[in-house]
């Protein structure tokens, strides 16, 4: 014969084993959710030139100027810096600060790093074409 006490007790073993249940499916849909960020399908079909500009900018430049070019605190939103009313509105502009840096204000200078002009020029490719609303966030597909 059950007592209400082993009763409340076996309640409170299912419950707590609920939970558990619950935390476990949690973790796994967030898990899911971790994998799918990183193999998200493409949003946007691009240049070769883009893409690899793409790949350089996340590589080198987005833990300071933000994933995807979206910004950070310690750095210029470089969406708005090459607006046409932006203080980097050309190509040369963005070649000339990105190679020779402003390395006492924390912009490294790469150039004397080993950057080629080739990739800084990709790099604004792609960056060009996040400020002009050309591209949304996340990994882009290759043309062809
Ligand atoms: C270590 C952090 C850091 C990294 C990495 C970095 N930057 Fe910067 N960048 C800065 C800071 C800080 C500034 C602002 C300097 C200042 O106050 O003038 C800046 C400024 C700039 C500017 C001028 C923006 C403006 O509005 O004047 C451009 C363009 C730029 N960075 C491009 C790049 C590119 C492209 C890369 C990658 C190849 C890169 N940065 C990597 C920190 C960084």
């Amino acid at each position: 014969m059950r007592t209400p006490r082993s009763a409340g007790l076996r309640r409170l073993v299912m419950g707590a084993g609920i939970l558990v249940a619950a935390g476990t499916v949690s973790s796994s849909v967030e898990a899911q959710e971790l994998r799918d960020q990183y193999h998200q399908a493409p949003r946007d079909t691009v240049s070769q030139e883009v893409y690899d500009g793409w790949k350089q900018f996340n590589l080198n430049c987005a833990r300071c100027h933000g994933e995807d070019v979206l910004g950070t605190t310690i750095a210029p939103h470089l969406i708005i810096s090459l607006k046409p009313e932006g203080p980097i509105n050309t190509k040369e502009a963005f070649i000339q600060v990105v190679c020779a840096g402003r390395p006492d204000k924390g912009m490294p200078a790469w150039c004397p790093l080993g950057m080629d002009p080739g990739t800084i020029e990709k790099i604004y490719a792609y960056v060009k074409s996040r400020s002009d609303g050309k591209m949304s966030p996340g990994r882009p597909a290759r043309k062809g």
